[in-house]
């Protein structure tokens, strides 16, 4: 299939989007495996936290009842402190197929103070909380479906548990937003966003561990050895303090990815606790406040986007990455932020409309690189949110070009992990969960709830 459709271009006729349509399902319904979505038969063979909330979007065009069981899923392997673990693992697959393996984050015994479950092995970290509008998008694709199932009440609570998890527990700044642990949390593993504070972790030693991403994708497609030893050695630290966030971190920033689609998901929330009868207000409020204090503490008025804030010296850092852009996916993001984005959107740095969808790093740094993962390539699912807040803000005309866009390069690239953004060749792996959920959902009739 993937050499057919890296052969082929499409266009906007009816014709190619049913072939696109078909090819999107075929891939997602193949990395189905009964309970969830696998990100990837290959490389990533377990359920990732964030991952799923977009294939559940995806998954909502073709059967609501699986895409409801896609967050269910993760959600049943929640932790009681309420966080939501980035990696459920499936006890089927072989230990060795993934590292870092359950026996690396010992979660059953080393979370067990946090109340991570008995019954499932996760990681221990965590990633954008983009679970809450996953959700909603879900119950309105079929309310009926949704009430006979009793889906919202299934999640609501647990909903409201994992952000409450991080306004309790992850404000580490003190200042309202919520900080991450990790380079991973963020989605963006080896942006040059965390090559700062990522650069005084002392690695772990590297004959203690063995990666396994590279028996599956091109070394120049990966992040780094270098890298690789500081994210080990970040993720067994906090392992060994029993998963403590009140523990000392060697990395912590507020994110403004993370933080933006926070305030998107509180605002999904209070519509799922008012469906379901219960009061919205604190979500409202949490939205509310986590929009004001965006804007006050992570706006970089010199680069025109939102920036990273390095908590090891509550500084602004110097970059722009397509996390910066984000914050355009709040609804309600006051208009000279969202004007500002748009031009630093088009403007050299990311130059939407020239290049394949959006980079995932400034073009004009000397870190960007085009095929290193998050150091530059284009990836379908931050497209996705930049589309849906270009659509928002009224940008039509920027919105349906970058639509054509994603269709076009999901097409030739082979529902690929990520694409070069100067010539859209295709990089990391093919038949990606998420790239194939991002296109069923930007073919669905827009008139359909989005
Ligand atoms: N994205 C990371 C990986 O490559 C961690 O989830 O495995």
């Amino acid at each position: 299939m993937t050499s057919l459709l890296r052969s082929g271009d499409v266009t906007d006729t009816d014709h190619d989007h049913r072939a696109l349509r078909a090819a999107a399902t075929r891939v997602l319904l193949g990395n189905w495996n009964g309970r969830g979505t696998v990100p990837s038969r290959s490389l990533y063979p377990h359920q990732w936290s964030w991952d799923s909330a977009f294939v559940a979007i995806g998954l909502r065009h073709l059967s609501p009842r699986r895409a409801q069981q896609e967050l269910e899923w993760l959600l049943s392997a929640q932790w009681a402190d309420g966080r939501v673990p980035h990696i459920v693992f499936n006890p089927a697959v072989p230990a060795g197929a993934y590292f870092p393996s359950p026996d690396f984050w010992q979660s059953s015994s080393a979370g067990r103070h946090r109340g991570a479950p008995a019954h499932a092995e996760t990681s221990g970290i965590v990633q954008p909380p983009v679970h809450a509008i996953a959700a909603w998008l879900v119950h309105r694709a079929d309310p009926r479906e949704s009430a006979r199932r009793g889906f919202l009440p299934r999640v609501a609570a647990r909903l409201d548990a994992w952000h409450r998890y991080l306004a309790d527990h992850r404000d580490l700044g003190g200042r309202g937003l919520a900080a991450i642990l990790h380079p991973w949390e963020p989605g963006l593993d080896n942006s040059p966003c965390w090559d700062i504070p990522l650069g005084r972790v002392t690695p772990a030693a590297e004959d203690s561990y063995r990666r396994v991403d590279l028996d599956h994708s091109a070394a120049g497609d990966r992040p780094t050895d270098l890298d690789y030893a500081r994210y080990v050695r970040l993720a067994r630290d906090y392992r060994d303090s029993g998963y403590d966030d009140a523990a000392p971190h060697a990395f912590q920033v507020e994110d403004p990815g993370f933080n933006a689609l926070l305030v998107a998901a509180e605002q999904a929330l209070a519509e799922i606790l008012r469906a379901v009868g219960a009061d919205p207000a604190p979500a409202l409020r949490r939205a509310e406040r986590l929009a004001t204090v965006l804007t006050e503490r992570l706006w970089d008025d010199e680069r025109r986007i939102f920036a990273p804030r390095d908590l090891h010296d509550d500084r602004l850092l110097p970059v722009a990455g397509v996390n910066g852009l984000l914050p355009l996916a709040v609804p309600g993001l006051p208009r000279p932020f969202a004007d500002a984005l748009e031009s630093t959107a088009t403007g050299e740095r990311f130059q939407l409309g020239q290049v394949h969808m959006v980079p995932s790093y400034d073009l004009t740094s000397e870190q960007f690189d085009p095929n290193r993962y998050w150091r530059g390539p284009s990836w379908f699912n931050t497209a996705w949110l930049v589309h849906r807040g270009l659509h928002a803000s009224g940008s039509t005309d920027a919105a349906d070009e970058l639509r054509a866009g994603i269709l076009r390069d999901a097409w030739t690239s082979g529902f690929a992990e990520y694409v070069n953004p100067r010539t859209g060749a295709a990089r990391g792996i093919r038949d990606f969960s998420w790239t194939a959920a991002v296109v069923l959902d930007l073919l669905s009739d827009p008139r359909e709830e989005r």
